[in-house]
């Protein structure tokens, strides 16, 4: 009896407070979100990789940057504080930002960006996401280091659908080069050519045992024998689409992009820059040390690429070195052909959405949109150092023959709320201006995309299918593609041209995955579906941000709906102009 009093005092006492809390409120309490307030400071930092130390652009001199660890229904608060003498934005990628398109990050696109001595605070709330997201750098190219983990739990008294795993270790994949990737960039944007390749690649920012003056510093996983525990595999590389692999184990995926997937198995991942994989690992191998390695999955035919390879070690506690195992090599994986695109496709079209989903089956409005490659003829009086692309050419790339370029005095986003003219125009084609073999030999006369700023509108709630069709134009090559401000469910992939009377059968409208990021096949086409019920200026490119130099990219500009909910937010007081 006693006992029992003690320990419901306690309980009654908060039983009090909540009858007080309803009095003042007039409202059932609500699990308490969170707010985490972060500061990032970007700066030149001395970091050492490859027998070599160069200046680098980091957040809080970590590279790669700060974890940000929070629960679904969190809000973000981070200010960002520009010490570098670069302009920058930081992208908070595959967050939804429901309404509030101005924390969004893509610079000139829902910002201008933050000038040296500058600062500005992103403020947003995850709204249904659960899994492993990540934030970069979207200017430039300064992503190349200035990125980081960004890991969404369930909401607190929340559990995952899937046994509480023992440890939990981020792992992003990066692109390393030796030289400063701002130049790297602006040479390639002087010269038309292609830029150089990465010198590495590497996992939470180290190369690894395969590389010069890396071994050292291998990122190392410890795991216990019999332990489950999850991966949050994230491809954060600039311009490579990358396998991964643990020796001798098989991962089970349970999760992509911040959405739950039905698990499978599967010994190899690939992935593509932007997107995240949950995958489940157990330890029921011989206690030793295992690789778990990266390197490139190449679709394109004949293009220079980084062919080494990055590694960190699996290691069973009981194997942790004291000095006598140091001489015992870890066991490498068989990674696939760097071409092995039968590999891919295994592994793409395994992914199915966990639990009901609602894909949108009536379609307001149907698109039609080539991605790929193009080549601009030299313009008249260039000299042959500005005309380095293939015979004397400068690349480009486009989304149906228009090749995207930024604006420099607005944001979009401003453009549009202020309806300042000048800025974009909303003409983006529903489908290529001229109909043609897209992933067949094509005529020289289609490789020259035109410029400009083109917007795709969308009212509020409206229904949009987007059939994304690689063209072989210059080369064939599977495109990441990357939606802002939303999540689409991938709907179906081929090879070849898409067929509508072909190939709306093998349309999943039960449950195909949500994903922000969808690896177009080389040579091929992907479907995705979404409601436009975020209102704001959302950025659609491909995310090798090679192509994106290029204008790989469109936006489409949703319209508010009706009300305060259907609309974006006022934009903050702090936020960056131009
Ligand atoms: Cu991961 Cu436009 O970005």
């Amino acid at each position: 009896m006693a006992v029992l009093r003690k320990s419901s005092y306690p309980f009654c006492s908060f039983l009090f407070l909540l009858g007080l809390f309803l009095l003042f409120t007039g409202e059932m309490p609500v699990t308490m979100a969170k707010v985490h307030s972060h500061d990032f400071l970007v700066q030149a930092t001395p970091v050492n990789r490859l027998c070599k130390t160069r200046s680098t652009i980091t957040v809080n001199g970590m590279y790669p940057g700060p974890t940000l660890e929070v629960n679904n229904g969190d809000t973000l608060e981070v200010k960002v504080t520009n010490k570098a003498r670069y302009n920058v934005t930081i992208h908070w990628h595959g967050v939804r930002q429901i309404r509030t398109g101005w924390a969004d990050g893509p610079e000139f696109v829902t910002q201008c960006p933050i000038r040296p001595g500058g600062s500005y605070t992103y403020r947003f709330t995850i709204q249904g996401q659960e899994g492993t997201l990540w934030w970069h750098a979207h200017s430039s190219w300064l992503r190349a280091t200035v990125y980081g983990a960004l890991i969404i739990r369930p909401k607190e008294g929340n559990s995952y659908p899937f046994a509480k795993p023992t440890r939990e270790t981020p792992l992003l994949l990066g692109e390393w080069w030796n030289a400063n990737p701002i130049n790297v960039v602006r040479q390639a944007q002087r010269t038309g050519g292609a830029p150089n390749i990465s010198d590495a690649y590497t996992i939470n920012g180290q190369p690894g045992d395969l590389y010069n003056c890396s071994s050292k510093d291998t990122t190392i996983v410890p795991i216990n024998t019999g332990e489950t525990n999850l991966l949050r595999v994230i491809n954060a590389a600039l311009n490579q689409e990358l396998f991964f692999q643990v020796a001798n184990h098989k991962l089970t995926v349970v999760g992509a992009d911040a959405s739950y997937v039905k698990p499978f198995t599967t010994s190899v991942l690939m992935l593509g820059p932007g997107q995240t994989c949950d995958v489940l690992i157990t330890a029921d191998q011989p206690p030793v040390k295992y690789y778990m390695a990266a390197r490139a999955y190449v679709s394109a035919q004949g293009a220079p690429f980084d062919n080494t390879t990055t590694t960190a070690i699996l290691e069973y506690k009981s194997a942790a070195c004291s000095a006598k195992c140091i001489s015992v090599k870890p066991v490498m994986p068989n990674l696939p052909a760097f071409n092995d695109t039968a590999t891919v496709t295994a592994f793409t079209t395994s992914f199915r959405s966990r639990g009901k989903v609602f894909v949108p089956n009536k379609i307001d409005h149907n698109l039609f949109f080539t991605v790929g490659l193009g080549l601009n003829n030299c313009p008249p009086g260039a000299s042959n150092s500005s005309c380095q692309g293939p015979n004397g050419t400068r690349f480009t790339a486009s989304m149906n023959n228009h090749s995207f370029v930024l604006p420099s005095n607005f944001s979009l986003l401003q453009a549009h709320q202020q309806g300042i003219p000048g800025v974009f125009t909303t003409d983006f084609p529903a489908n290529p201006p001229v109909q043609f073999d897209y992933t067949g030999n094509v005529s020289r006369s289609l490789w020259q995309p035109v410029s400009g700023t083109r917007l795709y509108r969308l009212k509020y709630g409206e229904t949009v299918q987007i059939v994304l069709q690689g063209t072989s134009i210059f080369t064939a090559e599977n495109h990441p593609i990357h939606l802002h401000g939303y999540d689409f469910f991938i709907i179906a992939e081929g090879f070849g041209n898409f067929n509508p009377r072909r190939d709306t059968s093998k349309f999943n409208l039960v449950d195909p995955p949500l994903r922000n990021t969808a690896p177009v096949p080389v040579g091929g086409w992907a479907v995705i579906r979404f409601v436009a019920d975020n209102p704001g200026v959302w950025l659609m490119h491909c995310h090798l941000d090679v192509h994106i130099t290029w204008g790989l990219a469109m936006a489409f500009l949703v319209e508010n709906g009706v009300g305060e909910l259907q609309s974006i937010e006022h934009p903050p007081e702090d936020l960056p102009v131009c």
